[in-house]
């Protein structure tokens, strides 16, 4: 018998982290990778004082409440939080841990993808030449819409958010942001604050959603607010799917309300409605906003750093109750 913790991984993790997640703890890792019901978590769990989980398992309330006693702490692989019920997670005195910081940058490159890709027709072009229908070069052909020098509004200015404006400025854009607070000293990057949506969204050529998944923030971006962009706006999501009405959005595409969409998540992931397919203006990524090999080791390491952390009494990198 192990002398070390024994830590329940529900996915695996990059080779590297997994390597150092099997040295350190009595590590049980979840050797199919096949995400895993709440059952199957709590079976997994029995005798572990710690799970490593990611947004792929919903750590809700009754799963929480089913946890074996031995779990002190879940660390999740992901810097949002909105797979797990924190509320239940406090009650039952668990610790939660995240991945800030190490995934800033990878997800705002992401967002300017999103934003780039959906604005220069990046799906329709590739489409269309992998198709093999690229007949010739033609001045009217695969016009998309110039994002230097245009708008961007920001919806959610926390480190990614920053990390967007920062990399607007190099596209010599004019950039705008709403948030919860108006952010103090540099933080804001130069970016003039909008305390009301309503005021922002007409003058957003661009739009970038960049905020958690709260309740405030589900749905967000509903048929109202999309009614008073600017015609031919262009929006990227690399939040969270909810924060999006699909229905709204998809009106808004099919009608040329907005010019494009770039998506890089989606309500009900891995499955997506299935009108985004059809849509030559939607710009579509499964997920990947913080999937670079540098990034993921990252985050995993944090992970282990967290629980190392944890079980050497010292504090913890990255606490988020
Ligand atoms: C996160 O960390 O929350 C991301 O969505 C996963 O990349």
């Amino acid at each position: 018998m192990s002398d070390l913790p024994k830590v329940f991984a529900t996915r695996l993790m990059p080779e590297d982290v997994e390597a150092r997640f099997r040295s350190e703890f009595d590590a049980q890792p979840n050797e199919t990778d096949a995400p895993l019901d709440s059952a199957a978590i709590v079976a997994r769990a029995q005798g572990c004082r710690a799970i490593i989980c990611s947004p792929t398992e919903k750590m809700d309330a009754e799963t929480i409440a089913a946890l074996p006693k031995s779990v002190e702490i879940l660390a999740t692989f992901s810097v949002g939080c909105d797979h797990i019920d924190l509320k239940a997670a406090k009650a039952r005195g668990l610790i939660v841990t995240n991945t800030p910081d190490v995934l800033t940058d990878a997800t705002a490159d992401t967002t300017i993808l999103c934003l780039l890709g959906a604005a220069r027709m990046a799906q329709e072009s590739e489409a269309t030449l992998r198709a093999g229908k690229w007949g010739r070069w033609a001045p009217r052909d695969m016009l998309g819409v110039h994002m230097s020098g245009k708008r961007l509004g920001i919806v959610g200015m926390g480190r990614i958010g920053q990390a967007v404006a920062r990399r607007a400025k190099g596209f010599d854009m004019t950039i705008m942001y709403h948030n919860r607070r108006q952010l103090e000293g540099s933080d804001d990057q130069g970016a003039t604050f909008y305390a009301r949506a309503e005021d922002m969204l007409p003058l957003c050529d661009f739009l970038a959603l960049t905020c958690p998944l709260t309740e405030d923030t589900k749905h967000w971006l509903n048929a109202e607010r999309i009614a008073l962009l600017p015609d031919r706006a262009v929006v990227a999501n690399t939040a969270r799917g909810p924060v999006v009405v699909d229905d709204a959005l998809i009106d808004a595409l099919k009608s040329g309300k907005v010019f494009a969409a770039g998506l890089d998540v989606f309500t009900g992931e891995p499955k997506l409605d299935p009108r985004y397919l059809d849509l030559p203006n939607a710009f579509l990524l499964p997920h990947v906003g913080s999937a670079t090999v540098e990034t993921r080791n990252d985050m995993g390491f944090r992970c282990l750093d967290n629980l190392a952390a944890h079980f050497a009494g010292q504090p913890l990198p990255s606490r988020v109750i």
